[in-house]
């Protein structure tokens, strides 16, 4: 089995604390984890040509992680809540992805989400429309989101793993069930 876990927040804060958390719920030999901090790649362009080619122009590390994506069976996609938003990196990963579009090549592998902001009460809303913006990514890929994971009241980079550890009990239990339906399908 190969999941892909990619956090896409810089900081190494609560998303992190949420992917690292799932990560560690499964077998080390079926998990990759990307921090996009460690990745050096530049935006999507929009030029296009990997419509056709199946390739994109730029070489970077991107580029060179397309194969890893396109041999995954699951995903692991953690963001923090941007202005109601998937964070900018994570949006930048996902569009470097149109190589692999036209191809298909990402239809049927399954997701969890995991999307966390400062919010709480009724503003919370939010963070699940953050998380909302990951699975609209999804759906046009054909991803299925087998299940979402939201964290509230999270502003400091430490504030889950000192206030709310029930939320990274939930992320390990989300990435078992991925590894579950995952399961099912070979
Ligand atoms: C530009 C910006 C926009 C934000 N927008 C929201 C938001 O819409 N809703 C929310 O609950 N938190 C929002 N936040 C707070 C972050 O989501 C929060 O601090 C989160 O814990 C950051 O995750 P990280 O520690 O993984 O970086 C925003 C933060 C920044 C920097």
């Amino acid at each position: 089995m190969r999941i892909l876990a990619v956090v896409g927040s810089i900081r190494r804060g609560n998303t992190y604390a949420m992917v690292e958390a799932a990560c560690h719920a499964l077998n080390e030999s079926d998990i990759e984890l990307i921090h996009l901090k460690d990745l050096d790649f530049k935006m999507c362009d929009g030029c296009l040509s990997c419509d056709e080619s199946g390739l994109c122009t730029y070489d970077d590390d991107m580029s060179r992680l397309l194969d890893d994506v396109k041999k995954a069976d699951g995903f692991i996609f953690g963001t923090p809540a941007r202005w109601s938003l998937l964070s900018g990196e994570l949006k930048v990963f996902f569009d470097r992805l149109n190589p692999l579009a036209v191809p298909e090549l990402l239809k049927g592998k399954k997701a969890i989400i995991f999307a966390v902001g400062q919010t709480e009460g009724e503003e919370a809303e939010s963070i699940t429309i953050a998380a909302d913006s990951v699975k609209a990514f999804c759906d046009n890929a054909g991803i299925e989101v087998v299940d979402t994971v939201i964290a509230k009241n999270c502003l400091e980079a430490d504030s889950l793993i000192t206030n709310n550890l029930v939320i990274l009990d939930k992320c390990r239990n989300s990435a078992i069930n991925l590894y579950k339906s995952l399961l099912v399908d070979k």
